[in-house]
């Protein structure tokens, strides 16, 4: 096939120099070259969040990006969101609600959520549900999704 052109990303922390085709789009580098598989694909065309990774702290969805264009930024996923052995407080908080089924929006719904708390957009229910409202749920867990991410804002709020 055609040959790739090199490219660095910090994922994580570390620093991965690969060789990609130009669009590549970051989903399938984290997924096919760096196997980071936790990003799920769902749509691949921007409608569903399952994709959901940080760019220098902000939300994106690594389908619509291409993986050249996050040289020089700080990526984040769901695999490096766990520290020191011990789960995430909205990791916990989700198995603690059960808010997922099949799961394969979870990852996508917990880097959402982690920004949604960081972005200040959690204080209603109301805005709750705006601010999750690209990340899609086939098996309907919102009641849930939403009661995980109220105790963790409200644990937050406690100090
Ligand atoms: Fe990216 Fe659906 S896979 S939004
Ligand atoms: Fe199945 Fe959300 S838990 S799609």
């Amino acid at each position: 096939g055609p040959r790739g052109e090199p490219v660095t990303l910090d994922v994580n922390g570390a620093t991965y120099a690969i060789e990609l085709e130009p669009r590549v789009s970051l989903l399938d580098a984290l997924r096919d070259h760096l196997d980071m598989t936790g990003t799920k694909k769902g749509c691949d065309q921007g409608t569903c969040g399952a994709c959901t990774v940080w760019m220098d702290g902000r939300r994106v969805l690594s389908c619509l990006t291409l993986a050249y264009s996050c040289e020089g930024h700080q990526i984040a996923t769901i695999e490096g969101i766990a520290q020191d052995g011990e789960l995430h407080p909205m990791q916990q908080a989700f198995i603690d609600h059960d808010a997922f089924q099949c799961g394969y929006c979870t990852p996508g719904q917990i880097m959402s959520a982690i920004a949604l708390l960081r972005e200040g957009n959690a204080t209603t229910d109301a805005d709750i549900a705006e601010h999750m409202s690209g990340n899609i749920c086939r098996c309907q867990a919102y009641p849930n999704i939403h009661a995980a991410i109220r105790e963790v804002r409200d644990a937050d709020d406690g100090g």
